[in-house]
C-alpha cells in the first residue's frame, strides 16, 4: 500500500487550492490575447461553448477519476488509469498526467519570477517617468538575460515553489491558497474598477462607448465560425482549467471516498470563470484598449501573449499619478503571482505523489526532486528564450499534450470503466444534484468535440513538425521526448516493484 498520508485540512482549503490550481497567468495574461487576437465579439461564445461542452464534463470526469483512484492509494495518473481499466497501456497514457506538470512547470515558473520582478521593480519605481520605449526596452533586456536578474528571481521563485511544497497539502499548498486567492481577487476587482471607469480620451473605455469592453462582449458572428476561432477558445479552457493535465486528478485524489466531488468542481471551475471572464477581461483589455486603440492592442498581441501585461501595462499606469502607478504595478504583478503560484503549486504535487506512492519517499525529498528537475529542465527555457525554447514548451506541453491526454481520459471513462460506473462516481457523495442531461455529453459529446479539437489541430501539428525553427527548437523537442520516454521507464519500474510486492492497484 502507498504510505502517502496527505490530506486536505478543510473543504474551504480544498476548493480554494482547486480554484488557485486553474486560476493562473492564463487568466490574466493568456486569456485577454486570446480574446484580442480571435476578433474579441468572435471568441466568446465559442469559448463559453467549450466551457460547457468540454470544461465542465472534464472537471467532473478528473475529480472522479482521482478521488476514485485514491481510495487505491494512487495520487497521479500513471497508477489511477491503470485502477480503471485492466488492460496494461493505460499507465503509460498516464504518464502525460506527471510529463505535462513538468514541463509546463518549467516554463511556467520563469514566467511566474517575470511577475515577482516586476512587482519589485514597481515598488522600487523603476518605470516611474519611464517611456513606453523604456518599458517596452526593460523586457527586452531582461529575456535577453542583460542582467542576472531574471536568474536570480527564477532560482528565488524554485524555492519558494519547492519550500511550500516541502510543508505538504495542509501546511503549505493550502495556507498559500487561503491567503493568495483572496488578495488575488480583491487586487483583481481594484484594478478592473480602474478599468472599466477609465475615461481616456477618445477611445476611453467606459466614456464614448465602452470601447475595450464593447469589443469583447459585442457578438460578431460574421467570424464565429471560423475553426481558429474554436481552436483558440478550447485551447483555452484546457489552459485555464488546467484539465487534461493530471494536476485536478492529484488533489481530488487526497479526498475521501465519499466526499462531494461535483459541486466541488463545480465551485473551483465557476471561481475560475468568474476571475477569467469577469476580472481578467475587465483589467488589460480596456486598459490597454482605453489609452492606445484597438488597432494598436491588436498589433501588439500578432507576437505572443506577454506584450500587453508586461510591455505596456507598467508604462500605461503611469497615467494615474505616480502613487497610484506604484500601487496598481504591484498589485497587477502581485496578483499574477498568486495567480501563478497556486498553480505551479499544483503542478508539483502529482510528480510527488507519484514518488511518494510508489518509492515510499518522504515528502521533503520528492519537494526537492521536483525543483532540481524543474531548475534543469526550465534552464534552457530561461536561456534560450529568445531562440524559442519557451514557446516550444508551451507548444507542446501546454497545449498538444492536454488534448491528447483528454481524449486518452475520456474514453477511458466513459467508454472503458463506463459510463453506468462513472456516473455513479460522479454522483456518489454530490451536495448538488447533477443534471441527467451531463450522462449524455460526457458519453457523447465530450469526446467528438475533442477528437474534433484534436483532428482540427492535426495540420498545424504537422507543419510545426516539418518546420523546426532553429536547433535550439529542435533540442527542445529531443529533449521532451526524452522526458516522457524517462517518466515511462520510471512507471515501469514502479509497475515491476508493485508485481513483487503484490500490490495490483
Ligand atoms: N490553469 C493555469 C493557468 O491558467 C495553468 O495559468
Amino acid at each position: 500500500m502507498s504510505t502517502n498520508k496527505e490530506a486536505w485540512g478543510s473543504r474551504v482549503g480544498l476548493v480554494l487550492a482547486m480554484a488557485g490550481n486553474a486560476v493562473g497567468l492564463g487568466n490574466f495574461l493568456r486569456f485577454p490575447v486570446q480574446a484580442i487576437q480571435n476578433g474579441g465579439g468572435s471568441f466568446i461564445i465559442p469559448y463559453l461553448v467549450c466551457f460547457l461542452l468540454m470544461g465542465i464534463p472534464l472537471l467532473f470526469v478528473e475529480w472522479s477519476m482521482g478521488r476514485f483512484g485514491g481510495k487505491h492509494g494512487n495520487h497521479s495518473t500513471p497508477f489511477i488509469l491503470d485502477s480503471m481499466d485492466k488492460r496494461k497501456f493505460w499507465k503509460y497514457l498516464g504518464v502525460f498526467g506527471i510529463f505535462t506538470n513538468i514541463a509546463v512547470a518549467a516554463y511556467y515558473c520563469y514566467l511566474e519570477s517575470w511577475t515577482l520582478s516586476y512587482a519589485f521593480h514597481s515598488v522600487a519605481g523603476t518605470f516611474s517617468g519611464m517611456s513606453q520605449e523604456g518599458v517596452n526596452d526593460f523586457f527586452t533586456n531582461y529575456v535577453s538575460l542583460g542582467t542576472n536578474q531574471p536568474i536570480v528571481f527564477w532560482i528565488l521563485c524554485l524555492l519558494l515553489n519547492t519550500y511550500i511544497l516541502s510543508r505538504g497539502l495542509s501546511g503549505g499548498v493550502e495556507i498559500v491558497a487561503k491567503i493568495g486567492m483572496p488578495l488575488l481577487i480583491l487586487f483583481g476587482i481594484f484594478l478592473a474598477i480602474k478599468g472599466v471607469t477609465l475615461t481616456a480620451g477618445e477611445e476611453g473605455a467606459v466614456n464614448n462607448g465602452t470601447v475595450g469592453l464593447n469589443f469583447l462582449w459585442t457578438p460578431d458572428f460574421s467570424t464565429i465560425w471560423q475553426p481558429k476561432v474554436w481552436l483558440a477558445a478550447a485551447g483555452q479552457i484546457f489552459f485555464t482549467l488546467s484539465v487534461g493535465m493530471g494536476s485536478i486528478h492529484c488533489y481530488a485524489s487526497y479526498l475521501k471516498s465519499k466526499d462531494d466531488v461535483a459541486l466541488n468542481a463545480m465551485s473551483a471551475g465557476w471561481m475560475n470563470e468568474f476571475v477569467e471572464v469577469v476580472l481578467g477581461a475587465a483589467i488589460v483589455i480596456p486598459i490597454s484598449v482605453g489609452y492606445l486603440g484597438i488597432e494598436k492592442v491588436v498589433e501588439l498581441t500578432q507576437n505572443g501573449g506577454l506584450g500587453l501585461g508586461f510591455r505596456s501595462l507598467p508604462f500605461l499606469f503611469q497615467n494615474w499619478g505616480p502613487f497610484l502607478a506604484a500601487a496598481a504595478g504591484f498589485m497587477w504583478f502581485v496578483l499574477l503571482f498568486f495567480a501563478g503560484i497556486t498553480s505551479s503549486l499544483a503542478m508539483g504535487t502529482p510528480v510527488m505523489g507519484f514518488l511518494q506512492d510508489e518509492f515510499h519517499w518522504k515528502r521533503e525529498k520528492a519537494a526537492w526532486t521536483f525543483g532540481l528537475i524543474i531548475l534543469l529542465l526550465g534552464a534552457p527555457c530561461v536561456f534560450f528564450f529568445n531562440e524559442g525554447v519557451f514557446d516550444e514548451y508551451d507548444y507542446w506541453a501546454g497545449t498538444v499534450s492536454l488534448v491528447i491526454f483528454a481524449v486518452a481520459e475520456i474514453i477511458l471513462f466513459a467508454w472503458v470503466f463506463g459510463m453506468g460506473k462513472g456516473w455513479d462516481e460522479i454522483t456518489r457523495g454530490a451536495d448538488i444534484k447533477v443534471p441527467n442531461f451531463f450522462k449524455f455529453i460526457i458519453k457523447y459529446v465530450t469526446p467528438l468535440f475533442l477528437l474534433w479539437v484534436f483532428a482540427s489541430s492535426l495540420p498545424d501539428i504537422i507543419t510545426k513538425i516539418s518546420n523546426p525553427a532553429n536547433g535550439y527548437v529542435t533540442a527542445a523537442r529531443i529533449g521532451l521526448l526524452a522526458l516522457y520516454a524517462g517518466i515511462c521507464y520510471v512507471v515501469y519500474l514502479a509497475y515491476k516493484k508493485r508485481m513483487r510486492e503484490g500490490r495490483f492497484h
